[in-house]
């Protein structure tokens, strides 16, 4: 029995260790070189925040901080019950949010509040929402959306897709999740409806879109903007095609990509995939946003087929499945010289921070970039 429990120990290491470098970095490395890692480690998660405040000066008047907190999928059980382990995510956010020293300027919600669009889960997320002591922008995810087509959130938050100014930084805020007409009307109920679109890997789904008729806004929002003006766009799916199985998709994403190509500096900030993934495509730097709730996988550990994760992605450590908050967690940005730095922080992980290199010209993690440096994998027998 023992044996047979630590081959199906080994197996789950083996379906989700990705990336074997990791192993060897695991056998070279020593307790002294670990714990100097882990100064190291330690001190560059506190140090970044500081170093942008003397790098900016006291008169830069663009120099903020926001927190971004996503993806929580607060789940309805039955009258007042809801799951627990969702919950607690989202109020641990919540809460570190309010002990963020400096202040946030605003915190952005990006979406997925509820799990199957029922207004007992939009209000109960609303509830633990507003025990934030900061302004909140709010981002719709495909869970807040396919039971009612976003009527409730529009009732209760607002706008589906909207811009704003903030210290020289111009934000615009897409519904990314749309899809086809044929799609949305061809389900029996809204909940049928909304049960297929919450399913990760449903064949029956359907890819999400921003639409003509937003795309057509956006144009004109940004028509009055200079070139020269950060742009930061937050969706709830990426802007870009990761992996269509998962709906890790965006099908007009080039178009959207198109507008945006006149910016000197754009940053594209999204949730949807829970788990830590970035990109360079063209001028547009991509970055997703944890999740309060659980980790996905990295399609290559699920699916035989090419690792279509971006290049540019460190990959997390696999979760570990007796830890309920591990590889979740929410992000605290800067916005360094016009570009989002992105201190990611992550419960039960080592936080991470994507910075956008000058010299290369893409995101980079500071510190697990190179090969050479990167965490080795979770051991949980
Ligand atoms: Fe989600
Ligand atoms: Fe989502």
């Amino acid at each position: 029995m023992k044996t047979k429990n630590k081959k199906a120990a080994e197996g789950l290491v083996m379906a989700f260790d990705v990336d074997p470098r990791r192993k060897v970095m695991k056998k070279k490395m020593s307790r002294r070189s670990f714990l100097k890692r882990s100064a190291v480690a330690a001190a560059a998660a506190t140090l970044p925040l500081g170093l942008v405040e003397i790098s900016w000066g006291q008169s830069d008047k663009r120099n903020f901080t926001f927190a971004y907190i996503s993806d929580s999928h607060l789940t309805h059980i039955k009258g007042a019950n809801f799951v627990r382990n969702f919950d607690k995510g989202l109020k641990k956010a919540v809460t570190e949010c309010n002990f963020m020293s400096p202040k946030p300027d605003f915190v952005v919600y990006g979406g997925d509040l509820a799990q199957l669009g029922k207004r007992e889960e939009l209000d109960h997320g609303l509830e633990i929402m507003s025990r934030l002591r900061h302004p909140v922008k709010w981002v719709i995810g495909e869970h807040d959306y396919y039971l009612d087509l976003g009527q409730y959130w529009q009732e209760k938050i607002g706008r589906l897709y909207y811009s704003f100014d903030h210290k020289g930084v111009h934000f615009v805020v897409l519904n990314s999740i749309l899809t086809y007409d044929s799609w949305i009307n061809k389900w029996k109920s809204p909940q049928e409806r909304m049960s297929n679109m919450a399913r990760l890997d449903n064949p029956h789904g359907s890819p999400f879109m921003v639409g003509d008729k937003q795309i057509q806004w956006m144009k004109q929002d940004l028509s009055k903007v200079s070139r020269q003006t950060p742009v930061v766009v937050m969706s709830h799916s990426p802007l870009y095609k990761i992996f269509k199985p998962w709906n890790f998709w965006t099908d007009d994403a080039e178009k959207v990509q198109a507008v945006l190509k006149k910016f000197d500096k754009v940053t594209v900030l999204h949730g949807h995939v829970h788990q830590i993934l970035y990109n360079q495509i063209g001028n547009i730097s991509f970055e997703a946003m944890m999740s309060t709730s659980w980790p996905w996988p990295y399609p290559v550990s699920y699916i035989k087929k090419a690792n279509q994760v971006p290049r540019l992605t460190v990959m997390m450590n696999r979760a570990d499945p007796f830890h309920e908050r591990d590889a979740t967690g929410w992000s605290i940005l800067n916005l360094d010289d016009g570009r989002v730095t992105n201190h990611y922080k992550l419960w039960e992980n080592k936080d991470r921070i994507l910075k956008y290199d000058k010299k290369l010209g893409y995101p980079i993690d500071m510190e697990y970039q190179a090969p050479a440096t990167r965490i080795p994998p979770q051991m949980h027998y």
